[in-house]
């Protein structure tokens, strides 16, 4: 998928995440706060001017969040993003009621609405992570003009193709055509193969 996708799969199959920002201490503090839209350009949702959350907001400019779907560990997938948030005011808020109607019962006057404002995560990086398939599955992206950067275990020229690591991989995601090599899409990124290799040809990002 593309990070647009996967910002409207975390808008309209996620909808309510976990969002974490840091309190003027530097500690993190958490709350749940509904993704309203997404578009080309980002990530939306909303929130009140009085509330702490708006605060940090402001304060730092930065937010993560994580959300999953499913009913239950192995049928569930997460999806984390972390990126650079702005204040976009409130011009955006008819839209977000129209595509969101249950605001209305929270803030049904328009006078009520008049402490609401809207953010736009415009640039950041996110992580898929899905535990429905097997082996697993986990893509990352970026989005924004944020540079993308490949993370996870690699398995460089100095493998002498031995195939150590292949039993004590989890999820079966290393294939050996004469050198080893990671399927990506499938690693934990649990670190069992760079710690039996003996050529310590296994790197981690
Ligand atoms: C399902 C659910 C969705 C919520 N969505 C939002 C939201 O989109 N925006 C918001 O400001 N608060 C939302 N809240 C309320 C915040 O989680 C709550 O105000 C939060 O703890 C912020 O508190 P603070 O400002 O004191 O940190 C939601 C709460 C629930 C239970
Ligand atoms: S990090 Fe873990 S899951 Fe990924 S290839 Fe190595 S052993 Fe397999
Ligand atoms: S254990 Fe190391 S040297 Fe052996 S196949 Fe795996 S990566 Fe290559």
């Amino acid at each position: 998928m593309t990070a647009n996708e996967y910002l409207k799969f975390i808008a309209e199959q996620i909808h309510s995440t976990v969002a974490a920002t840091v309190d003027s201490e530097g500690l993190p503090v958490t709350c749940v706060i509904d993704m309203m839209y997404a578009d080309e350009n980002g990530l939306y949702f909303l929130t009140a001017k009085g509330k702490n959350f708006y605060q940090r907001l402001k304060e730092r400019g930065y937010l993560a969040l994580s959300g999953m779907k499913g009913t239950d560990t192995m049928h569930c997938t997460a999806v984390s993003v972390r990126g650079r948030v702005r204040e976009t005011g409130a011009d955006m808020l008819p839209l977000l009621f129209e595509k969101n109607p249950y605001m209305l019962e929270i803030y049904p006057a328009a006078e009520s609405r008049k402490a609401l404002t809207v953010f736009q995560i415009y640039e950041g990086s996110g992580e898929w992570f899905d535990l429905s398939k097997k082996p697993i599955e986990r893509d990352s992206f970026t989005f924004g003009g944020a540079a993308c950067r490949a993370e996870g275990y690699f398995i460089t020229d100095a493998c002498i193709g031995c195939g150590a690591c292949l039993s004590d991989c989890p999820q079966s995601c290393i294939d050996l055509n004469g050198r080893a090599e990671i399927r990506q899409a499938n690693c934990l990124h649990c670190g069992n193969c760079a710690a039996i290799c003996p050529a310590g040809a296994v790197i981690r990002r």
